[in-house]
């Protein structure tokens, strides 16, 4: 039998294939960047053709650079940056539009359009667990519709088809035009404002509200069975793909997160932190979302309680890329150990509005706090302290809504590798913060997914027994400080609202 498990991680800034093996170690890896194409002030796209041909690149480069074939490979999984919406013709292949990017915020106006119309932001909290905003896909899908020349009568005609970047990636694997499968999971269809988190499946009338017709949306299967075969002639051709689990949820299970209480937090272009609620569908007061954390086969639906924090490893990347204050993401720490402190300097960065628990598109950027003493170590320290200030408060808005205080934070993602920030991060929260072994939870929780549909792995117990500790910080703040610099950050957060009208 085969030895191993691919998972193609479809992200916000790349796209990476990974090799597993039975104990979950990374035996290979391939990744290729995409561009970031920003059109106008808050919008955000991204070329779906140039990353379809990444994801066929990095596959065979994983493949080549372990010394493998597609026969060594026992199943793929795919996991994907959430939300990010395409439309795409069903017999060219070719999208109609490039895809909008979770974090762009052009349907603002849409979003206000659809509150005005009944109980505002919270009119379809109950039934798919999300307040209306610009981070969802429906709006998205809504846009291009209203938008794009001709794309309104050709989806009316049922000739354009709707997939998150899931969904695109497994229509091409499984043959795109010449048999292509229309198929997602529910943890990405739980993100397009547009399902029923208790039946799974779509929701009509929103669909109506929208102007989506439903002829175009993916069927929704579930997140670990096989859906086809691979049809790619070249490296990973003929291999089963049987799993799906939005990037997110995939790094919750690849966090071996698989009974209720238990939490982690994935740092990546933003954060989400996600805590798993097991069989029951827990709605927040608190600003937080509902969504499906997975669903294995025929067992039930397991849910989760979801922080979303739009910018955080991303703000790092503004520094790079707009400030040029530093020359590599790795250079903020040597920055940041220069001082002591903050010196004062808050950074907020509302770049997208504010996400969890706020659901605010007015808000903008800000920094505040600044006087002549400020220098760049304290900007640097500033940028590094965003992203635990705004874990900090998804994390109380989860304290407040499950009542169970939580004891220790899981954690993932590009800058747990950042020291300075997992203390801080302990430290701001009063926790422990925990790193495992194999930091590749995204990868690996879709690698799981696929490997149980095949009978790789027998059941959710080898996930558990796999996980093993890498290192921990432990709190050593003292609470007046903690409060103090807590308090200024939420000061800060405030001059960050009502910005667009
Ligand atoms: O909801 C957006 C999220 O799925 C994006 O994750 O890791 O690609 O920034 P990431």
């Amino acid at each position: 039998m085969a030895s191993y498990v691919a998972a193609i991680d479809q992200g916000t800034t790349s796209t990476r294939t990974m090799i597993f093996d039975r104990s979950g170690q990374v035996v290979a890896s391939d990744q290729r960047e995409h561009k970031q194409i920003f059109p106008k002030a808050g919008w955000v796209e991204h070329d779906a053709e140039e990353i379809w041909a990444n994801v066929r690149a990095t596959a065979a480069g994983a493949l080549a650079n372990a010394d493998l074939t597609a026969g060594d490979i026992a199943a793929v999984g795919i996991t994907n940056q959430r939300e990010t919406t395409l439309v795409w013709d069903r017999k060219t292949g070719k999208p109609v539009y490039n895809a909008i990017v979770w974090q762009d915020t052009r349907t603002d106006r849409i979003i206000q359009e659809l509150g005005a119309l009944g109980d505002g932001q919270e009119r379809y909290r109950d039934r798919t667990g999300l307040p209306l905003a610009t981070y969802f896909s429906g709006p998205k899908i809504k846009w291009i519709l209203d938008n794009v020349e001709g794309a309104r009568e050709r989806a009316d005609n049922g000739d354009l088809l709707f997939g998150n970047m899931d969904t695109w990636v497994l229509w091409n694997m499984t043959g795109g035009v010449d048999g292509g499968i229309h198929v997602t999971d529910p943890t990405n269809a739980s993100r397009t404002l547009l399902m029923d988190l208790d039946t799974l499946s779509w929701d009509e009338d929103i669909a109506a509200d929208m102007g989506i017709p439903t002829s175009m949306l993916p069927e929704i299967r579930s997140s670990s069975e096989t859906y086809g075969t691979t049809r790619e002639r070249g490296a990973l051709g003929g291999v089963p793909i049987s799993g799906i689990l939005g990037d997110q949820q995939a790094a919750t299970f690849g966090q071996a997160c698989l009974s209720v209480g238990e939490a982690k937090n994935t740092y990546g272009t933003g954060n989400f932190v996600l805590l798993n609620t097991g069989t029951d569908k827990v709605m927040s007061q608190n600003g937080l979302l509902t969504t499906v954390c997975y669903k294995i086969g025929s067992k039930p639906t397991v849910y989760a309680l979801e922080g979303s924090i739009a910018v955080t490893g991303s703000l790092v990347q503004w520094l790079r890329d707009n400030l040029k204050m530093i020359s590599s993401a790795a250079e903020i720490e040597d920055h940041a150990r220069t001082v002591e402190d903050n010196g004062g300097a808050y950074i907020v960065p509302a770049f997208s509005g504010l996400f969890a628990p706020y659901w605010r598109s007015d808000a903008r950027g800000a920094v505040v706090g600044l006087t002549r003493y400020v220098n760049k170590g304290h900007l640097c320290r500033a940028v590094l302290e965003a992203t635990a200030f705004q874990t900090r408060e998804v994390i109380e808005a989860m304290n407040a809504d499950s009542g169970v205080p939580l004891k220790t934070l899981k954690v993932d993602g590009g800058m747990v590798v950042n020291d300075l920030l997992m203390q801080f991060q302990a430290d701001i929260l009063g926790v422990s913060v925990i790193r495992p072994k194999v930091n590749e939870t995204t990868a690996l929780g879709a690698a799981y997914a696929a490997g149980l549909a095949v009978g790789f792995w027998e059941s959710e117990d080898d996930i558990r027994n796999n996980w093993a500790e890498d290192k921990r910080w432990e709190p050593n703040m003292d609470e007046a400080r903690r409060e103090r610099e807590y308090r200024n950050w939420k000061k800060a957060v405030t001059r960050t609202f009502d910005w667009v009208e």
